[in-house]
């Protein structure tokens, strides 16, 4: 419930918050998704995020915000759930009509998912990342 009270708290576009989490842990479901991830993990719970296009801000050039909305909770599901112990693996490589028929899914698009559970394993190191030097564009005028 903390993980999922990280994802309720997260900022949206004028505050739309245009999505549901959808939570499983039937062992069948899980293994169903798995394979349509092309995957394979056995946590005890997925967590899909399902955004709505149609409930979601659009700017007034046309660019819609509904993706950047759900990135946005599932960064904050992945931060409580890393401070809770829990382990997650952001899932965007899925087909999206198996995973919406598994779930029972009819409406909005599935556009992450997470496994989530108590880590088998610590992960030794960090992943590598880009430099400070290489991500960061001071500007003065
Ligand atoms: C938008 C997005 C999509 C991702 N999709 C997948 C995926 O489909 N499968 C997977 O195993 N990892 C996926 N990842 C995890 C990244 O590969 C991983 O976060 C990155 O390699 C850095 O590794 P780290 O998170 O262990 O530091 C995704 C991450 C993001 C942010």
């Amino acid at each position: 419930m903390k993980v999922l009270e990280a994802a309720r708290l997260a900022p949206s576009a004028m505050n739309r918050q245009p999505y549901v989490f959808v939570v499983t842990s039937d062992r069948e479901i899980i293994q169903k998704i798995s394979l349509a991830c092309n995957q394979k993990w056995d946590s005890p719970t997925i967590v899909a995020i399902c955004s709505f296009p149609d409930k979601a801000w659009v700017r007034d050039d046309g660019e819609e915000y509904w993706k950047v909305d759900a990135a946005v909770a599932m960064t904050n599901l992945s931060l409580q759930a890393c401070a809770e112990g829990l382990g997650t693996c952001w899932i965007a490589a899925f087909k999206e009509d198996e995973i919406k028929k598994t779930l029972g899914i009819k409406k909005g698009r599935v556009i992450a998912m997470t496994p989530l559970g108590y880590p088998a394993e610590e992960k030794s190191s960090v992943t590598n990342r880009k430099s400070i030097d290489e991500l960061v564009q001071y500007k003065n005028l």
